[in-house]
């Protein structure tokens, strides 16, 4: 297996040559792979080893989102969602308090450190998983993941989170900005945008992303739980009961009147987890290149972009999400 995973990195290691390339947001460029623009280390073994080593069982539900699109806050009303039976939601030994969302189950993606020194430190070298619904986070877009996922028959399903994308882009700029090499000097906002704009950035164009996922919980309804940030915040109540019911594990009336559905958004607000010991200090290696500490939880709140752009950008960038969603029934 070792010598097929070095056959794979070599063979797209050179594909990768070959790609568009265009400037990243922290120390690497992203290069153009299937209409996306990925790190190049996601490029060359990523997508590949995903596709080569990755077999989905019908059980298994993914978290799909788009990079600061509320993954952190998704991750961790999946997991009291689904392990309400396992662990009490009011215990004060709950595993959330000392374990962070992020550590709560596995990132797909970070399949693709598989074969560097660090490994151990992610998620899991091996993605076997024997839990039932196993549950995977990940930023793929839909058109790259492998079949055994996306295949009608799989039997998969996809919770997928949407943000606003002004909100998405101050968030990505800030957090990028924090992870950046102290040497380099800040991207600029006026630099973040102009990426951003023209689609460049990690996983992106962040409207083809959208789409793909939008589409197909069009077509696969009972397959794709769509979701916006947005309507999450406004009336967290109605979309949990939703989600779970999604889930395969809707909250009895004995639930909603002891009040497990509050103290799970309680539990998982952006006030609890943010003031958490374990989400202040922990350092969460997702990649030799991508180290965080304490960047997940900034203000979580809707509308942001407009403590940092002027009515140019924020009416260029509508115009740009107008004609991308353009009939497709989606609107922020
Ligand atoms: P801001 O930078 O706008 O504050 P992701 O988890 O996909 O990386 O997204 C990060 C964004 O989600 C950040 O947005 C972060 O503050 C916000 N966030 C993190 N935890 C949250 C929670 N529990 N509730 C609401 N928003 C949350």
């Amino acid at each position: 297996e070792k010598q097929d995973n070095e056959e794979t990195i070599a063979k797209y290691g050179e594909l990768v040559l070959s790609l568009p390339k265009e400037r990243g947001w922290m120390t690497q460029h992203l290069v153009q792979y299937q209409g996306f623009w990925l790190s190049p280390a996601c490029a060359f073994k990523g997508a590949p080893l995903l596709h080569q080593h990755f077999h989905a069982r019908p059980s298994d539900i993914f978290l799909a989102t788009f990079q600061k699109s509320g993954t952190t806050w998704l991750r961790a009303l999946m997991f009291a969602t689904m392990n309400r039976a396992l662990h009490d939601v009011s215990s004060d030994q709950y595993p959330l308090l000392t374990t962070g969302p992020h550590d709560c189950f596995p990132f797909l993606d970070a399949y693709i450190h598989q074969t560097d020194s660090i490994s151990h430190l992610n998620s899991r070298p091996i993605l076997s998983h024997d839990a039932s619904p196993e549950l995977f986070s990940t930023h793929m877009p839909y058109a790259l993941l492998p079949k055994s996922v996306t295949a009608s028959s799989s039997g998969c399903r996809f919770v997928y989170v949407c943000r606003n994308p002004k909100d998405v882009l101050v968030s990505k700029w800030i957090f990028m900005n924090k992870m950046r090499p102290k040497q380099l000097a800040p991207l600029s906002l006026q630099e973040a945008y102009d990426l951003f704009c023209q689609g460049v950035s990690h996983y992106g164009p962040f409207w083809d992303h959208v789409l793909g996922y939008w589409k197909a919980s069009l077509e696969f309804r009972d397959k794709i739980f769509f979701l916006k940030y947005e309507d999450l915040k406004k009336d967290p109540f109605v979309h949990l009961k939703r989600f779970a019911e999604f889930l395969g594990q809707p909250f009895s009336l004995e639930e909603e009147r002891k009040g497990v559905v509050q103290e799970i958004i309680k539990l998982c607000s952006f006030e609890n987890l943010s003031h958490l010991e374990v989400n202040k200090t922990k350092v969460q290696w997702f990649s030799s290149q991508l180290v965080v500490k304490n960047s997940f939880f900034r203000k979580g709140q809707v509308g942001d972009w407009k403590n940092y752009f002027t009515d140019e950008m924020a009416r260029r960038l509508d115009q740009i999400t107008d004609d991308k969603f353009n009939a497709s029934g989606l609107t922020f």
